[in-house]
């Protein structure tokens, strides 16, 4: 299905625009008429076909203003079964990066082959699988590194063992505060992910002995203060990727144990919810990577990665049985806010999100839309482990692997691509 993608900037059409270029001012004959005003008005018009004509044709490498590439939006579009099979996975449950809960293939769960034929086909053009050889070759002396939630470190996974394919020797790495990650030694290039799931620091803080009741203790959130796993390592990365959004519920910080904000060392007054509280740690963790950051780094947020629980949340049963996607006309039942659903929070956090970014050089890694068909491809009940969904319930929140996450990584990684070719 998924066709080899054409070149945007085609190289071969460097040679015409050269030849325009010396066809023009030196061979001009001399018996022209050579009053000023008539070379000047020449040269306007010459000036104006080849900056409106020539200079979009020539290849990115000579002109960085005019050329760009033709509007592409990845995110938009459709999941088609090939029926074929022609595209397999990169790789299998024998990927040493794996994390047990997510080798969907090792844990036996129903369908893996059904779920990987499905191929995301971008509405305006097409998407390539990556090759990681000449995505690793392009990388050479450069990293990328993931921060956020477990969410990233899925997707983490799924890079890895889809780079892995290109260097035998990639060997775990875990320094630098990363979480886990991996070195290719081939290509000089290290993958690693941050965990920081909220992004700003926070740390836990027991009940003073004074204080009665049902709290026993809170979690402080330094909302100006970003978390020390990511903040101080940024400039050994050319790639960041971010994420958080899953901890922002009352699930994780219910009443007993909840997030209590703090600015400038003092708690925040009158003391804001957790969405509040969300909307002001974007606001201050993007305007610290805007400052902080080096420029010449390539920065995206990865919008919220949609859960699929039917029939209730993740402690009540709520389950992911099902065997192919959900259609574009169901999708709004699930997750619009407005319908109350039990996965609603994705859009509405996105839309927050989106809202934080506007008007900086972060791009957004719109991944949300495209995983919202994908209710098939979560590990469900099929966790590795014998007491795992009793205890934990099914999981409709992470994805298999391989599987959705190496879609994202398709793109991301096409994305990357683009920008470093476009200099
Ligand atoms: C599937 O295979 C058949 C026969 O080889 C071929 O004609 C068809 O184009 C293929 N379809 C896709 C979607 O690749
Ligand atoms: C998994 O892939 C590796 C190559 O990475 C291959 O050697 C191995 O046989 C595969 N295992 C299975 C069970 O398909
Ligand atoms: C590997 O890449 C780093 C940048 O990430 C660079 O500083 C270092 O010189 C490179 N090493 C080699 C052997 O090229
Ligand atoms: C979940 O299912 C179990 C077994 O069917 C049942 O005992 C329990 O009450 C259910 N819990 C909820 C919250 O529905």
């Amino acid at each position: 299905m998924a066709k080899v993608k054409t070149e945007k900037s085609n190289p071969s059409s460097l040679s015409f625009c050269n030849s325009c270029t010396n066809g023009g001012g030196s061979k001009m004959p001399p018996k022209l008429p050579s009053t000023l005003p008539y070379l000047i008005l020449l040269s306007v018009i010459f000036f104006y076909l080849y900056s409106n004509f020539l200079l979009p044709h020539s290849s990115s490498a000579t002109t960085k203003a005019t050329t760009s590439p033709p509007p592409c939006n990845l995110f938009r579009g459709n999941w088609v079964l090939d029926p074929n099979k022609s595209t397999k996975p990169l790789y299998n449950e024998s990927c040493p990066f794996h994390r047990n809960a997510w080798n969907c293939l090792r844990n036996q769960r129903e369908n893996m082959v059904l779920i990987n034929s499905w191929r995301w086909v971008p509405k305006d053009c097409d998407l390539s699988m990556i090759d990681p050889e000449r995505f690793l070759g392009l990388m050479r002396n450069r990293n990328i590194g993931l921060v956020g939630d477990s969410l990233n470190e899925n997707f983490l996974v799924s890079f890895l063992c889809s780079l892995r394919v290109a260097d035998g020797n990639a060997k775990k790495w875990k320094k630098k505060r990363a979480w886990r990650g991996a070195y290719f030694p081939k290509f000089n290039v290290t993958v690693a992910y941050h965990r920081a799931v909220l992004l700003a620091k926070y740390e836990w803080q027991p009940k003073p002995p004074t204080v009665n009741g049902e709290l026993k203790g809170i979690y402080r959130v330094d909302v100006d203060i970003p978390a020390e796993d990511w903040a101080s390592i940024t400039d050994f990365y050319d790639v960041l990727v971010f994420n958080t959004g899953h901890w922002w519920g009352y699930d994780k910080f219910p009443k007993e144990t909840p997030l209590v904000f703090y600015r400038a060392g003092q708690p925040i007054l009158p003391p804001l919810g957790l969405f509040d509280g969300l909307k002001v740690v974007l606001e201050n963790m993007v305007s610290y990577i805007e400052k902080e950051v080096p420029s010449k780094t390539l920065k995206f947020w990865r919008l919220q990665s949609p859960r699929h629980f039917y029939g209730g949340e993740w402690n009540q049963n709520g389950s992911c049985l099902l065997n192919e996607p959900l259609k574009e006309n169901e999708l709004d039942l699930w997750f619009d806010p407005s319908n109350n659903g039990v996965n609603k929070e994705a859009r509405k956090i996105n839309h927050v999100i989106e809202e934080t970014l506007q008007g900086t050089d972060i791009r957004l890694l719109d991944l949300t839309h495209l995983s919202e068909f994908r209710a098939d491809a979560h590990p469900a009940i099929w966790l590795g482990k014998k007491d795992a969904v009793a205890i934990w319930g099914q999981d409709c929140m992470h994805w298999c692997l391989p599987g959705v996450p190496d879609t994202w990584v398709d793109i991301l990684s096409e994305l990357i691509r683009n920008s470093l070719q476009m200099g």
